[in-house]
């Protein structure tokens, strides 16, 4: 009976197939794709479906991972595992989103296996290396698989409510359970960019007595910003600061004036001419801090700390789950990439002033909500020369790799900030997660896809 049942399914399937024709431009029918589907899964062997992997996701076997992933996957599977690649979707059966519950819902030894042998009649190719018997490549590549799971319709609300509900406990909080992570941030210049000269004597990096610009005295230093180009100081007065008329140039290693003319930022002929009349407040002080308060002027933390990027923590910290805070990586590319642009643009905010003040900075922004709802990158028309661009549309001022980046076939076909720059730290310049002349073969090389999203350049 049961197997009259089969032939008679398996004789509609083919009376269909023939009536369909075969381009693989089509999507494969739902019957099709669970018959296919049942039949691949059904002969995994039990023993390589419940053998359980030996490995844990620390940072380093996910770097790993990763890497080997884009070498040999991402041409089918993007970086990202959405399958959103010129190749995977010519195949058929078309390449499934990894980050889904249906590949989520195999266990380890079934990814392992489907990796390993591939699958039949379809583009997955089998992957078993003759050199890894104990298969500890193919079990690692699985961790990176888990570590694209998309969060559950639940885990997405949750994290939602976490956002508003929770509060700023400051980075040293994250560090007990994330020790390796914050021991790299630690000496990443976002993580001092804003430092009290009183807590950290050798902050302040000339001889402030070979200033000839504008004299002051340590005593009047509050706040020292900056270590990698340029340095600035600012005065406390009241409850704003104010910046120091001179500012030490790193890289030359000379002091210069520090005064905004009109006719460069747009903010300048709106401010009074005067350095010392013009607070930092809605000027600077939103883009090197977590949380800068526009009513009480206070800050969680003077740098731009953990919680800037995944969010408040109180309620993680408490009962750490992928619920309780934000995390870039699943966020869709615009989110993403608007977690590093919401402090690395020109523009401004969409509404100025805002009570009764002018800012520079995206004013109620939160990390996975759009930043165009608060911000408007500075505009520009090719062929003219600004402030800002050159007349080819690219930088001509600092604090830019925003207004660069989205411009870039790159941004629209899902790399992001973070595809390139690790910001936890890493041992090269600009936390590079490689060195500047490997980074971009990843996606670029002779023997890998000449970007993850496309047959060709
Ligand atoms: C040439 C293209 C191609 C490459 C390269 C490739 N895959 Fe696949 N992969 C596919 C296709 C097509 C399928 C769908 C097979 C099917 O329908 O059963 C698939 C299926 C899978 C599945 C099963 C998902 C599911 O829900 O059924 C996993 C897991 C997987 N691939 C992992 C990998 C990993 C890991 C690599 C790199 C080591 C890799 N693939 C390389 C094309 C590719
Ligand atoms: C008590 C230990 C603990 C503390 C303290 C802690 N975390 Fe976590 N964190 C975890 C654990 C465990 C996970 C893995 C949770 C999971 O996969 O469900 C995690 C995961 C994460 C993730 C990844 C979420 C994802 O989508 O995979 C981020 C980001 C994160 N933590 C940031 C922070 C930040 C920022 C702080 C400080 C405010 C912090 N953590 C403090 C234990 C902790
Ligand atoms: C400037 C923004 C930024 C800051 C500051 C930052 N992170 Fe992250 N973090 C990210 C991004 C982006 C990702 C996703 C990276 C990826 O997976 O490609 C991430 C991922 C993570 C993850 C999950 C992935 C992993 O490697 O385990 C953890 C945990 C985490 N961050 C903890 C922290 C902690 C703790 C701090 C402070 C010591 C911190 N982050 C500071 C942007 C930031
Ligand atoms: C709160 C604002 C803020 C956020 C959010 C932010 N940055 Fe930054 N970033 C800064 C500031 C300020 C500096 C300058 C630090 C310095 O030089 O002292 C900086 C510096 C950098 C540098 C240069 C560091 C060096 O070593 O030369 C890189 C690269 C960078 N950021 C990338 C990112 C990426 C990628 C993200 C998103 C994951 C991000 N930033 C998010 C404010 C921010
Ligand atoms: C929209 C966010 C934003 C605003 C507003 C902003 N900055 Fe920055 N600042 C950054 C980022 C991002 C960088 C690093 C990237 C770059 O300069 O290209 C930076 C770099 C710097 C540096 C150089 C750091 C170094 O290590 O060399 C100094 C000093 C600085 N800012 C001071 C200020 C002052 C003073 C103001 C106000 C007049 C201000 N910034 C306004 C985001 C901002
Ligand atoms: C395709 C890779 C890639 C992407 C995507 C990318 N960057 Fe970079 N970034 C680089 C490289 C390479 C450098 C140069 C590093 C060096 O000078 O050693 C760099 C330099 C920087 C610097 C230092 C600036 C300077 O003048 O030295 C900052 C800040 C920065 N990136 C921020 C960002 C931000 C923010 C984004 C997203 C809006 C981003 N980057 C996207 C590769 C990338
Ligand atoms: C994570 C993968 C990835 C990395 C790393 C990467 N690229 Fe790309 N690149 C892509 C993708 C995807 C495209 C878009 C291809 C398409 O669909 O046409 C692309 C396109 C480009 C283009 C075409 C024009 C444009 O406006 O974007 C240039 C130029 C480029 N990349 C340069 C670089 C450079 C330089 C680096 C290293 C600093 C780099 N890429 C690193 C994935 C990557």
């Amino acid at each position: 009976m049961l197997c009259g049942v089969a032939l008679m399914a398996l004789g509609l399937y083919g009376a269909h197939l023939i009536s369909r024709g075969f381009s693989t431009a089509e999507e494969p029918s739902y019957l099709e794709k669970a018959v296919a589907r049942a039949a691949r899964n059904l002969s995994i062997p039990r023993n390589a479906r419940l053998e359980a992997n030996r490995w844990s996701p620390t940072p380093e076997v996910l770097k790993e991972a990763r890497e080997s992933f884009r070498d040999r996957c991402a041409t089918c599977h993007g970086p990202d595992g959405s399958g959103q690649t010129r190749v995977g979707r010519s195949l058929y059966p078309k390449v499934p989103d990894l980050r889904l519950p249906r590949t989520q819902n195999l266990t380890d030894g079934e990814i392992r296996y489907i990796m390993r042998n591939g699958v039949r009649l379809t583009g997955m190719p089998g992957w078993a290396n003759p050199h890894d018997e104990q298969g500890d490549d193919s079990w690692k590549q699985v961790l990176f698989v888990r570590s694209l799971r998309q969060l559950t319709s639940v885990e997405r609300e949750q994290q939602a409510a976490a956002a508003n509900s929770a509060h700023y406990v400051g980075s040293p909080s994250c560090r007990k359970c994330h020790a390796q992570i914050y021991e790299r941030w630690r000496k990443t210049p976002m993580a001092n960019v804003v430092r009290d000269p009183r807590e950290f004597p050798d902050a302040i990096i000339p001889n402030l007595s070979t200033n000839s610009v504008s004299r002051f005295t340590r005593d009047e230093v509050a706040l020292v910003y900056g270590s990698v180009w340029k340095q600035r100081y600012f005065t406390k007065r009241g409850d704003d600061y104010f910046p120091e008329p001179a500012q030490w140039d790193v890289t030359n290693r000379v002091w210069r004036p520090n005064f905004v003319a009109h006719g460069t930022d747009w903010w300048a002929p709106l401010y009074p001419p005067d350095n010392m009349q013009r607070p930092t407040g809605p000027r600077c002080d939103g883009c090197h801090s977590v949380d800068y308060n526009i009513h009480t002027k206070q800050v969680a933390e003077w740098k731009v700390g953990c919680e800037r990027c995944h969010g408040p923590g109180s309620e993680h910290v408490q009962h750490p789950t992928r619920g309780n805070i934000l995390n870039a990586a699943r966020m869709e590319y615009v989110q993403a990439s608007d977690t590093c642009i919401q402090c690395h643009p020109q523009g401004r905010p969409l509404t100025n002033p805002i009570e009764g003040r002018y800012y520079d900075w995206p004013v109620g922004y939160q990390v996975g909500s759009n930043l165009r709802d608060f911000w408007q990158l500075e505009e520009h028309t090719l062929g003219e020369m600004t402030f800002t661009h050159y007349p080819d549309g690219t930088a001509h001022k600092n604090r830019m790799q925003g207004n660069d980046f989205v411009q870039s076939v790159m941004y629209r076909r899902g790399v992001t900030c973070f595809s390139c720059h690790d910001v936890h730290g890493t041992e090269h310049n600009a936390p590079l997660r490689k060195p500047a002349d490997q980074l971009c073969l990843d996606c670029h090389g002779p023997l890998s896809m000449n970007g993850p999203r496309t047959g060709t350049l």
